[in-house]
Formats: C-alpha cells, structure tokens, sequence
C-alpha cells in the first residue's frame, strides 16, 4: 500500500478502507510515512472530510497506538469528562471531586494549555507540592481512596495523536471535525473510563466558531464514545466570554475552590453542575435532576471541597492554600485596564483574551516554553455588563513587567464597549446524546 496513492484517494473524496487506516497510522507512527506526506493527508481530510466509519477506525487504531489503560482495578463505574478547549475553563477542578463526593469514581488524565486554552495540568502544578506523575499503583490506590485522581497523560496514550497533534498545529488543518473528534476520543478511549460527558465549547475562544460546527463535532464524538461501548453525552457550552472570571493556573485554581466552598461566579458554577449532572446519571446515580440535587448538595454540605482537599494531599499537594487562597503565590507586577467610554461590553473576543493569558505568561509560547503559574487575568466586567470610563475592566497580572503594555494593548482590542445593552447569550446551547440532540 502507497501513502502516494491513499492520498490521491482522499484528494478526490474517496472513502479509505480498515486496512489502509490501519497501514496509514502505524507507518507514520513508526516513522515509515514521513511527515511532507501525512500533512498532505491530513489537508485532504480537511478539504474532503471523513464518513462516520472511517473517523471510528481511524479513532479506534489511533487509540491502541499505545496503552490501553485497564481500570478494572477500581471498582464501580469510572465516568470521565473532556473539554475541547476554551479560556477560563477549569470545571474538571470543581467537576471531579463533586462527582467522587457524589459515590463516583473519576480516575482523569488530563492535558497541558494549548495555543489560547488552558489545561488541567498546569493548573493543578501551581498547587505546592501537587504531583501530577504518580505511578499506576498510586494513581489507582488515590481513586479507591478519594473517589477521584487528576494526574497528566502518560507519554505512551494515544502517540498516534501526540504525533499528528503535533504536525496539525504547524499544517493549519486543527479546525476539522474528524481530526479533532478522533485526537480526542482516541485519548478518552485509551483513558478506560466506561462513560464520558464531553463539553464542547462554541464561540469565539473555541476551535468551532458556530453553533451547528460544535453539534456536528458532538455527534460524532457521542457516535465515537457509544460504538466503542462508552456511554457518551456531550453538552455544548458557551465559549463566546470566557468562563467566570479568573484566567491562568493559579487564579483558576482560586476561583475553582470559590465556587466548591459555594461561593464563585454564577456561570460557572452552572456549567460545572450540569456537566456533573450528567457524569452522575451515566455512571446510573438518578435521573438528570436527581443528579444535578446531588451535585449542588456536595457543594453546599463541604464534600465536595473536602474531596478535592484530600485528593490533593494524596498526590503530595499542600491543601492549606486551598484553604487560605490569599497563601498562594502572587504575581510580582499587574495593572488595570481602565474603560475609556461609557456604556455596555457588547462584545468578548475570547481567543484574543486567552492570547492575552499567554503574553502574561500563563500559557506557552512554544511546546517547550516555561509557565508563570502567577500570571493571569481578573476581568472585573463581562458581557452585557455596564461599564462607565474608568472602571477597571480587567487586572493582569505576572512576573515580566515588561510584557505589561503589549498584554493591556491586547485586551482591549478583546473587548467592545457600545452603547445598547447586548440580548443575553446562552450558557448552555445544546445537549447530544446518542441518536438525539436536545436544543435549548
Ligand atoms: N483537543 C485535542 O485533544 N485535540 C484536538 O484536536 C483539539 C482539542
């Protein structure tokens, strides 16, 4: 089988076979496939796109390109939860230890920031002492103990996709369903939960910009998920305005304990409840509703935050700064960026403000480029809110003052101020499941 001719058949729309799948991910993990050819490829797949059957098999070689983890370890059920990507998105802090407060077992590899978007990882390194590399023994022994354990992906999940992330970044083809859908699945399959609830971001800071793109990717994710025998739900949140009001590990990290010691912003605590919601009727624990009083309960009778304070103290975290968040590190310099007009925040440009996160310093520049886990942003005015000339729209925060005028240039350009009230947007668009999509 030629790589010459598979992409020939895919320039012209052609359907690939099982077996030149198959042949197409092993020979470019193995090195036999060079990269000028799979770019190739993956531009045809993203000018021609894919059929359902082929992004199943591509997912699922893809996912056996490495370790298949096997959880059988940990009694119960094992519910996972993946977020394709947005600014301020930190629900995993808040949403795995209600979920474990709640009877579940959430057992989470997760990832690193990305371009704008933050990740887990990182968030969770800003916590004194938090070990993000555990053994498979300690990983497993945390999970029987607290219910729940947030550690990075091992080098070995899905190198398929480590491999082709990697080329799609600098080939400009990562806005393609197919691909997205089969990097992410391929992780979460690799991953050994039985059930995944998927967050799928729509707006402006996520990789699908509108709202029938993001319903197109759930489905095929849920299709994904459910052939491979995982129950799959996907909601499709709002990623026009960042989510809450922190951005950057630390103040994330903040912000997360805000809203698990029942405090923290309203649409946060929204979405983070309806995706625990739905991790709880998966794994069989009620009827959605039932769920969503069981996740609220967590939060206001302390589980939840307990849970979270225990797991970090078994991955050798010091939970007292989750305690006393004013412990935490501050960073050495920040500013306000003060409105210069009267009016309404008519509009957020949310990719702009997660780039402004990373000239802070809280995100990498390039794949190896260290992470101030200080930095950040607090925006003080979101859409739909009034604003008058002077108020502080945002404080940015870091160590590098001289990052400062480039990062508040950045900002404000990330945010419109007009003079009528915008009509308010929905925080929750849709829900997909299986065969059916619910609009709200
Ligand atoms: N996250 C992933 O893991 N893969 C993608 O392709 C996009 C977001």
């Amino acid at each position: 089988m030629r790589m010459y001719d598979l992409i020939t058949k895919k320039k012209h729309g052609g359907e690939l076979s099982d077996a030149e799948i198959t042949a197409m991910i092993g020979g470019y993990v193995n090195g036999e496939i060079p990269d000028y050819q799979m770019a190739a490829m993956l531009m045809a797949i993203w000018f021609r796109g894919m059929t359902d059957h082929e992004i199943i098999e591509m997912t699922k070689v893809m996912a056996h390109s490495g370790d298949m983890i096997d959880l059988s370890a940990i009694p119960g059920k094992k519910v996972d939860k993946h977020s394709t990507g947005g600014v301020g998105d930190k629900t995993t802090l808040i949403v795995a230890p209600i979920v474990a407060a709640c009877g579940g077992k959430v057992a989470k590899m997760s990832g690193r920031g990305l371009g704008h978007t933050g990740g887990t990882i990182d968030k969770l390194e800003s916590i004194p002492g938090y070990r993000t590399v555990l053994s498979r023994e300690e990983f497993f022994d945390t999970v029987n103990r607290c219910g729940v354990s947030v550690i990075g992906q091992s080098g070995n999940l899905a190198p398929a996709d480590k491999k082709l992330y990697a080329l799609r970044d600098v080939t400009a083809t990562v806005d393609c369903i197919p691909l997205i859908a089969s990097s992410i699945m391929s992780k979460k399959l690799a991953s050994g939960a039985d059930c995944i609830v998927l967050d799928v971001k729509t707006g402006s800071g996520a990789f699908m910009k509108t709202l029938d793109d993001s319903i197109k990717l759930a489905q095929t994710m849920v299709a994904i998920g459910e052939g491979a025998g995982r129950r799959t739900v996907a909601l499709i949140t709002d990623m026009d305005t960042p989510l809450g009001y922190g951005i950057g590990n630390s103040i994330e990290v903040i912000e997360s304990t805000e809203v698990l010691k029942g405090r923290g912003p309203a649409d946060l605590r929204e979405v983070s409840l309806q995706l625990a919601a739905n991790m709880l009727y998966l794994i069989g624990k009620g009827m959605p509703e039932q769920c969503r009083k069981a996740a609220e309960t967590a939060i206001e009778d302390g589980s939840a935050f307990d849970t979270f304070c225990q797991m970090v103290r078994a991955q050798g975290g010091d939970d007292n700064v989750l305690r006393d968040t004013s412990t935490f590190a501050e960073a050495p310099y920040h500013i306000d960026v003060k409105a210069d007009a009267d009016g309404f925040v008519t509009k957020m440009n949310a990719e702009a403000i997660g780039e402004t996160s990373v000239v802070l310093g809280a995100g990498r520049e390039t794949k190896d480029s260290p992470i101030d886990l200080t930095a950040g942003l607090i925006l003080h005015k979101k859409y739909g809110d009034a604003v008058k000339t002077g108020d502080s729209l945002a404080t940015l925060y870091t160590s590098k003052r001289d990052v400062l005028a480039d990062a508040e240039k950045l900002y404000r350009q990330a945010v419109v101020i007009g003079a009528e009230k915008p009509a308010p947007e929905p925080l929750i668009y849709a829900r997909v499941e299986k065969d059916r999509v619910e609009r709200y």
